[in-house]
């Protein structure tokens, strides 16, 4: 290939370039923008919607987006799907079996992969949810925040605890593997209420459970009108208690906010973790993308009617932002990733996944290590109790000079 030279730096490759030795599992992720209500905590690429979502519009697009993206990953096999939001249970059954029918005509779409939507149980309905499962969603996860209606309404969520129970059992019966997301460190929460929420949370007998400490994200309504939220001590006690007692059920908690039974963690979370690819549809959505000598990200546009109209004109315009990722982000990227992970991840994955050495982080991890943040040795990068704790610390050793 022209330009293609020796590297000089002990990198295999080309210079200044990764080059792979086998590209990563691929993802497939598909936003869906809108929602009933926007959350006000909620700095998601999400959009009120009052009337009917514009779903044959939507297909449409996502069938342009879709066929402009198959070049770049062509005959590639996808290893898992997630239909994430916004909120995906706003659409109807039928559109999901129209998106999974497409995905099926245009990618490598092995049977059996991991197919996860995203429903919040306000827009859950027996019918619709089996009707998901038909079109091959084998996992739902559930926008469950809190069994407290108090605290529901404060998070100005549009459902009630009841509406939650009920979306638990509908979930439950229409696919195997259904995941509970909860939120903690609620305005004005105590640590009985925290614990409340997770032990019914336990009662259900999932196999997953996401258990995010609230964040108060800028550009949100409760960034602007902040509530009064658990202080330091008393949100650090509820992480602990919401660990201590999903363990004691039986959950590892394989990542910071994620819980699973044996054999039930999520895979397409974990392939993000693990530096994998993914190739994202819809309006806003990231794309991670691979080749034998470049890495590439993508962006897409963010808000939902343009991305319909620009993904209909089938000139790439719909795509606003495309870059080689380079060594430093390279290294960064793959660090705030893995280090999310409770047992970390082999060394020789940073290879893998980056077509770069490890020398070239060394300085940096030996930094971490000494600091005691950081696992010592190459053999595995992983965090030690202490960053797990203060993650943004350790990340933050990773960032570029
Ligand atoms: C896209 S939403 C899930 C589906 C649906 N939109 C819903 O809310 O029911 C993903 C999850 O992220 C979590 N989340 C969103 N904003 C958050 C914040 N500011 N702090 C912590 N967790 C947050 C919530 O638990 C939420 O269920
Ligand atoms: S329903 Fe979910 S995605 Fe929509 S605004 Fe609320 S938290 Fe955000």
């Amino acid at each position: 290939m022209p330009g293609e030279e020796a590297s000089n730096d002990g990198r295999p490759g080309v210079r200044g370039r990764p080059g792979l030795v086998a590209l990563p599992p691929l993802s497939l992720y598909v936003h869906v923008p809108w929602c009933v209500h926007k959350c006000p905590y909620c700095d998601f690429n999400s959009h009120e919607r009052t009337g009917e979502v514009p779903e044959a519009e939507y297909l449409k697009a996502l069938e342009a987006d879709l066929e402009q993206a198959v070049p770049d990953v062509w005959g590639r096999p996808i290893s898992t799907v997630f239909f994430g939001g916004g909120t995906p249970s706003l659409l109807s059954a039928e559109a999901v079996d129209r998106m999974i029918t497409l995905f099926r005509a245009y990618l490598n779409l092995p049977p059996g992969v991991e197919i996860t939507l995203e429903a919040n149980p306000g827009t859950a309905e027996a019918g619709r949810f089996q009707g998901y499962a038909q079109a091959g969603v084998n996992r739902i996860s559930l926008g469950i925040q809190s069994f407290d209606d108090a605290k529901l309404k404060r998070l100005g969520r549009i459902h009630d605890a009841d509406q939650a129970r009920a979306a638990i059992a509908m979930a439950q019966k229409a696919v195997d593997r259904v995941n509970l997301d909860l939120m903690f460190a609620l305005p004005n929460q105590t640590l009985e209420q925290c614990e409340g929420d997770v032990r019914e949370a336990l009662t259900y007998g999932t196999g997953h459970l996401s258990l995010y400490h609230l964040t108060l994200e800028p550009n949100t309504v409760f960034a602007k009108f902040p509530p009064r939220v658990p202080d330091d001590d008393l949100s650090a006690a509820m992480q602990d208690r919401v660990a201590e007692l999903a363990e004691s059920a039986g959950f590892e908690r394989y990542e910071v906010s994620a819980y699973a039974q044996p054999g039930q963690a999520c895979q397409h979370n974990l392939n993000y973790w693990q530096f994998g690819d993914y190739l994202g549809l819809g309006p806003g959505a990231h794309s991670k993308i691979s080749f034998q000598h470049r890495i590439t990200r993508q962006v897409r546009a963010r808000m939902p009617d343009s991305w319909m109209r620009l993904a209909g004109q089938r000139d790439g315009s719909h795509i606003v932002e495309r870059r080689e990722l380079n060594h430093d982000d390279l290294g960064f990227e793959f660090m705030l990733n893995a280090l999310r992970l409770k047992q970390g991840v082999e060394g020789g994955l940073f290879i893998e996944r980056t077509g770069l050495s490890l020398l070239s982080l060394l300085p940096k991890m030996r930094h971490a290590a000494e600091r005691g943040l950081l696992e010592p040795g190459l053999e595995r990068i992983c965090a030690t109790p202490q960053g797990w704790r203060f993650l943004n610390e350790l990340q933050m050793e990773f960032l570029a000079d």
